[in-house]
């Protein structure tokens, strides 16, 4: 154990990311120090959130800079222990970013009960993204039973959630994604009342509107663009827009210009709303109770798209970006 894998930034990205964008290099082992351990990584997460930090904007978050290593959740198997709050053995979660191993602070890991349930699910269901869907939905849309609730970016980690927990609230759920498979995975396993694969569908109005015959109460926005334009002349009057993600524009190299769209803020009485999912973080013990609740009555399924070998971590990144995945997409590191 003496080289330290890592992936660090080597370039900003120009439009879509390119493998060449990033760098494997070997760093020497860390040595924890006290209060800290070492974790030796068996999981990453790679999100589109990460699109935004590679930018080199200042937004929400600092950007990552040209030869930092790149930043992310991961999930790891403590290998020493300089901490009395962790021991050899123990699992945890935290920030450390793409490295396969990282000496880290004892008070920035979350320690993981893996019988309670698989280690990778940290990152996914009872993770970020399990909390992105639960509290983005339910405390911005405040769906009402027998209310319709479109979601873009449906078949993916935040939006294959959200359309169940519309279902689980009583609400009748359809979902827009970008392959015919994925469209059966959310009609035929999720309970989606009904999907449609935006990249085969060329009039998107027409189709919400047969999807949505009494129109949209509740819009979970992923993506943005085309599609989002689309659902506004659909909302129903007090109908309300969590607007979680806006990946169609991520990888644009010029802005995209859109319709004027606040005259249905206006006349329908809207209530348009964006997040950062860290507002809600001294409520993520709720959220991972209710939602493991939810996963042992069988009322919620999940999915994870697990690419193996961490050295294949940017080409993980680049392909959630491209659609590759179904449910949460995640690199194995080791077993
Ligand atoms: N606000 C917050 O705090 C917060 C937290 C977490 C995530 N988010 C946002 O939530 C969204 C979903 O995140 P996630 O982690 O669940 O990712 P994900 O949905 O699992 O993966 C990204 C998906 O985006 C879709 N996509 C890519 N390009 C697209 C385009 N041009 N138009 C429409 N869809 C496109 C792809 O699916 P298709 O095959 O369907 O195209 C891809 O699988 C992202 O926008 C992310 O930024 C926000």
């Amino acid at each position: 154990m003496s080289a330290n894998r890592q992936f660090k930034l080597a370039a900003r990205p120009v439009g879509m990311p390119k493998e060449s964008d990033f760098s494997l290099v070997e760093a020497p082992m860390p040595v924890p120090g006290d209060g800290q351990v070492l974790v030796q990584t068996a999981y990453l997460s790679v999100d589109p959130y990460m699109r935004g930090r590679i930018t080199g904007v200042k937004t929400y978050a600092d950007p990552v800079n040209i030869g930092d290593v790149m930043v992310g959740g991961a999930v790891g198997r403590v290998v020493e222990s300089k901490s009395p709050n962790f021991a050899v053995g123990d699992f945890a979660s935290g920030q450390w970013g793409w490295r396969e191993h990282a000496a880290v602070d004892a008070r920035a890991l979350w320690k993981l009960d893996p019988k309670a349930a698989p280690v990778s699910t940290a990152l996914g269901v009872l993770g970020l993204t399990g909390m992105t869907a639960y509290f983005g939905f339910l405390e911005i849309c405040k769906p009402q039973p027998g209310e319709t609730v479109v979601v873009s970016g449906a078949a993916g980690a935040v939006g294959s959630l959200v359309g169940q927990i519309a279902k689980i609230k009583g609400c009748r759920a359809i979902g827009i994604a970008g392959t015919d498979d994925k469209v059966e995975w959310l009609t035929k396993e999720l309970g989606f009342d009904g999907a449609f694969n935006y990249k085969t569908t060329s009039d998107y109005p027409a189709k919400l509107k047969e999807l949505c015959p009494q129109g949209i109460d509740c819009y979970f926005d992923n993506v943005g663009g085309a599609i989002t334009d689309a659902v506004f002349p659909l909302m129903n009057v007090f109908g309300r827009l969590s607007i979680c993600g806006q990946i169609s524009q991520y990888n644009l190299e010029k802005p995209e210009l859109g319709p004027r769209l606040l005259a249905f803020v206006l006349v329908k009485q809207l209530k348009v709303e964006g997040f950062i999912v860290s507002r809600f973080q001294s409520r993520w013990a709720e959220g991972i109770a209710q939602m493991g609740q939810w996963l042992r009555e069988g009322k919620l399924k999940y999915r994870e798209d697990i690419v193996e070998g961490f050295e294949n971590t940017v080409k993980a990144f680049i392909g959630m970006l491209q659609g590759d995945n179904t449910g949460k997409m995640l690199v194995k590191a080791r077993d």
